[in-house]
């Protein structure tokens, strides 16, 4: 509906980018849609349209833009998800972004949000940049409430894709899930309240600058316009749920992870175990989660490494496994999540048909290496932590007064020498109960 509404509107619409961008190298992963027109945003390329339109495949766990430790554990975060966007280059501006978006999400023949659900954000001004007047009148003129429309400050305002380049003020439009879905219990919360309750759902970028390596805001050769809606939470919203992995681009994956790594379903378990559903829940949404997230990554190009992007990939990879083992499955399982993964999003990318066997082997292997890694790095960490030895040796992790103790120098070993990862220290530390020095 969003591709097809930019379209009567004469965007053209344009396929998703490959997930590793190219000949960008401030870039570690495509992380939003206007990547794939950077160089028409700043004069460098010329397009036979001057207004585009697209869902954008995007990842955001590494540099700038990272989310990858919040997955599982809200109700929206994700390492890889899709951005729907409209593009101007140099066409128009300002006035014309923000009635697009203001009918598109609130037209009853469109997305057909009520009004009185949604808020405005304007760039309220900060660090030399003037408060944008301009976007507060259109937001006005197109209809929305004064009391509607709040302002805020770069942090929230003003969109940087990266520490370099195209960059401007930004509008956001904010959507009120409603009390229920307050992580902190609100029940009459306002505006601007982080408790989960209002959710960003479309930021609309004026794009105007280009931001050099010394700070120096360039101006752009033409203003332009960058918009960017999560395809999830938008669903959220449309399909009345408040979590995005309640939506049906993710429900049939965490069913089908609970299958293969035989948790029982949130809705399966005793409301006595509260806690225990809390957990499996969370780890199964981080399967579902991570198998989308490496299924394109590897279908793009990306092989799991020590470093770079490669790297990056094994973390999820491994993470995902890791969730696996809570819910009690050692053996490999995410490497069928491939094909799940294939079945749901194969009709907006056809390609994962072609790919999804070499990518479903690339995962099989990563699982099998994985559980080397854990055998013997499981084992040392045992005896590390003088635990499943039956004559557990005073070592260097005693200390004098025999107070079991888990030094920083043993982590870091058992990091560079087995490859385990630091979650599963911590956690085996925990449960030993002995305390762990991050610092
Ligand atoms: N590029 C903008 C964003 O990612 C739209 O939020």
């Amino acid at each position: 509906m969003f591709l097809r509404f930019f379209e009567q509107h004469g965007h053209k619409i344009v396929h998703s980018s490959s997930l590793v961008p190219q000949n960008d190298p401030t870039l570690l992963f495509t992380n939003a849609g206007m990547n794939q027109f950077k160089d028409v945003f700043l004069g460098l390329e010329k397009r036979d349209y001057s207004r585009a339109t697209s869902s954008q495949k995007c990842v955001r766990a590494g540099g700038k833009h990272n989310d990858l430790e919040n997955v599982g554990f809200t109700n929206r975060h994700h390492t890889f998800f899709e951005m729907l966007g409209n593009f101007s280059f140099g066409d128009y501006f300002k006035k014309d972004a923000i009635a697009f978006a203001w009918e598109l999400v609130t037209s009853p023949e469109w997305f057909g949000i009520p009004k009185d659900k949604l808020f405005a954000t304007i760039f309220k001004g900060e660090n030399g940049i003037a408060r944008d007047d301009e976007a507060y009148e259109h937001w006005i003129a197109t209809g929305v409430a004064p009391e509607r429309i709040y302002e805020l400050g770069m942090k929230d305002n003003f969109w940087m894709m990266g520490d370099t380049g195209p960059c401007g003020p930004c509008s956001e439009i904010h959507y009120d899930m409603g009390p229920a879905a307050s992580d902190a219990g609100h029940t009459d919360c306002q505006f601007g309240c982080e408790c989960g309750r209002y959710v960003e759902i479309w930021n609309l970028v004026f794009m105007q600058f280009d931001k050099q390596p010394d700070g120096k805001m360039n101006p752009l050769p033409k203003p332009s316009i960058d918009t960017g809606a999560g395809l999830e939470r938008v669903t959220a919203v449309m399909q009345g749920v408040i979590s995005n992995y309640d939506t049906d681009l993710f429900v049939p994956l965490i069913k089908r992870a609970a299958e293969l790594t035989g948790a029982p379903l949130e809705t399966e378990l005793k409301k006595e175990d509260e806690e225990e559903r809390h957990h499996q829940a969370a780890s199964l949404r981080v399967i579902a989660d991570h198998a989308r997230a490496s299924t394109f990554l590897i279908s793009d190009g990306v092989v799991p490494s020590n470093e770079g992007r490669g790297y990056v990939l094994r973390k999820i990879i491994r993470r995902a496994i890791r969730h696996g083992r809570l819910l009690g499955q050692d053996k490999p399982f995410l490497f069928e999540m491939v094909f799940a993964v294939r079945d749901l999003m194969k009709d907006a990318y056809p390609e994962l048909i072609e790919t999804a066997n070499r990518v479903s082997e690339t995962i099989k292997g990563e699982e099998t290496r994985f559980a080397r890694v854990l055998t013997f790095g499981l084992r040392e960490l045992d005896s590390a932590l003088g635990i499943g030895l039956s004559n557990a040796p005073a070592g260097p992790h005693y200390q004098q007064d025999k107070t079991p103790h888990f030094t920083g120098q043993e982590a870091f070993h058992l990091y560079e020498t087995f490859g385990l990862p630091l979650d599963f220290m911590i956690e085996a530390a925990r449960d030993a109960g002995i305390p762990f020095d991050m610092a």
